[in-house]
């Protein structure tokens, strides 16, 4: 077996965790969440499932990744052999959010061009729902050769990245497309705080709802978001810590890592609600009237946004839209690492034959079911699925077996921490990932759950959630189940 890769320093690795935590997560999905979660009444519970569960875990994937030094079944497994299908749940979770993830970005990818002269026209919203994307009321697969093309060329880039391996890949990828996202998203949130009106905005998305924290459903959304975009509980922090050298600083790196994601975040929320707020000003409705929840937000407000601000809107909206695609590409890269290396620690594949196999494959997947007049409505129903339960479940299965059911293992990792090390780790993450973390993960993911079997989601009819949501969560507990039972490379049943 070739020997493992690795970064070339500490601060590679920094800024590729960076580039894989900020992504569409934060620009895209972070707005319209908050928005269908009552906006105001967001915040609050966001800030705690950040520090009650964000950074507790974000610690013990560092930890379990460069400790045992594998993508997490091979990493899950050494720390003890019956986790390795919690491992193999993750990287399923992880295989399933690129399908999708590539199609977003390809949208990105489009309207950066779109930008340019605007070609959205007066109505963004019939431009996007009915003539880019085509969307069918039920599912349906018709092919459009427009998001044919535009989900090929971003499969293409991946693939590309991934073939130079973490060195020539990703780590040089990250290097050229940071510095490139923080100017661009830096100047668009300064033009879109300068804006009239943007207080409205920014009242409506900091104003806390009270009424909120009584709702399962948007702690669940809390959670399972925080994780999405930290990229922790569903084998990105594992793998691209297992990539480390044997005495990095891993929750100094942590913490650096967590609060430049949050920042991020922040500063995306306070960009586009200060849009919005210029726009409600400017037609003299309220803030509900202007903005749109699902995962079209990003994609008909913005726009609409933009078109008010004249030729200058040409400058916003390409800035806004060519951010969204690179924050993108290096989260893209950082997730279809997970299955890559997965199977390169399980089987001793070469990279290349990992990233031909498990990335064209995925590639394969995701432009057939992509490229089709379906593509919003899988987006969305598969986008919360392996969210809320996919990467919650994953997450509550990591901590329950390693602090409950083998609960000599804490402490091993504590002390391994400690030794290598800035910040040292005791009894407060020890009590947060023993009891805060797991329970309020249970309470929340089984209320929400009750409320999921209930009630179709978003309005949804039954076959196509059985089918698209229940059916992913049913692949998931599959690979769970059947992948560790297949025998791996010598390396892999290695204990450490
Ligand atoms: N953490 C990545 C994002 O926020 C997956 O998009």
């Amino acid at each position: 077996m070739a020997q493992r890769e690795s970064w070339s320093a500490r601060s590679g690795f920094i800024l590729a965790a960076i580039g894989s935590a900020v992504g569409l997560g934060n620009i895209w999905r972070f707005p319209y969440v908050a928005y269908e979660n009552g906006g105001g009444a967001f915040f609050l519970p966001y800030l705690i499932a950040l520090l009650t569960a964000g950074f507790p875990l974000l610690f013990l994937d560092y930890i379990v990744g460069q400790k045992y030094r594998g993508a997490p079944p091979t990493a899950y497994r050494r720390l003890v052999k019956s986790a390795e299908g919690i491992g193999w749940w993750q990287v399923a979770v992880c295989t399933v959010i690129g399908i999708y993830y590539a199609s977003v970005l390809s949208w990105a990818g489009n309207y950066t061009i779109f930008a340019l002269d605007q070609s959205w026209g007066n109505d963004p919203k019939d431009f996007f729902l009915n003539q880019y994307l085509q969307m069918a009321s039920a599912v349906e697969f018709t092919y459009l050769p427009n998001l044919f093309v535009g989900l090929v060329v971003v499969w293409v880039l991946v693939l590309f990245i991934m073939y130079g391996g973490i060195k020539k890949g990703v780590e040089l990828c990250n290097k050229i497309f940071i510095p490139l996202l923080i100017v661009m998203f830096g100047v668009m949130v300064v033009k879109a705080v300068s804006l009239e009106g943007a207080t409205l905005g920014l009242d409506s998305f900091f104003k806390p709802d009270w009424s909120g924290l009584a709702s399962a459903k948007v702690w669940l959304a809390a959670y399972g978001h925080v994780f999405f975009s930290m990229s922790i509980g569903f084998g990105i922090m594992v793998t691209y810590a297992s990539y480390l050298n044997k005495n990095a600083n891993l929750t100094g790196s942590g913490l650096v890592v967590g609060f430049a994601n949050s920042s991020f975040e922040l500063l995306a929320g306070i960009g586009i609600f200060s849009a919005i707020g210029f726009m409600a000003h400017t037609q003299g409705v309220g803030i509900k009237d202007v903005a749109a929840g699902g995962p079209g937000l990003a994609f008909m407000v913005f726009p609409k946004i933009i078109s008010t601000m004249g030729s200058a809107g040409n400058l916003v909206g390409f800035l806004f839209f060519a951010s969204l695609f690179v924050a993108g590409v290096t989260s893209m890269a950082s997730i279809l690492q997970v299955p890559i290396g997965a199977v390169q620690d399980k089987f001793g594949w070469s990279k290349n034959k990992a990233v031909t196999i498990v990335g064209g494959g995925s590639a394969v997947v995701s432009i057939a079911l992509f490229s089709t007049k379906s593509a919003l409505i899988l987006v969305d129903i598969v986008d919360h699925f392996s969210n809320n339960i996919g990467i919650v479940a994953g997450a509550i299965l990591s901590i329950i077996w390693v602090t409950w059911i083998h609960r000599s293992l804490l402490p091993r990792l504590i002390e391994h921490n400690n030794r290598i090390s800035s910040v040292k780790l005791g009894g407060m993450w020890t009590f947060m990932l023993t009891v805060v973390t797991p329970i309020s993960l249970i309470v929340a993911f089984v209320l929400a759950l009750v409320k999921l079997l209930q009630e179709n989601y978003e309005g949804y009819t039954t076959g196509t959630l059985l089918v698209f949501g229940w059916g992913v969560v049913a692949l998931f507990a599959l690979s769970a189940l059947i992948l560790p039972k297949i025998k791996g490379h010598p390396t892999h049943h290695e204990d450490k």
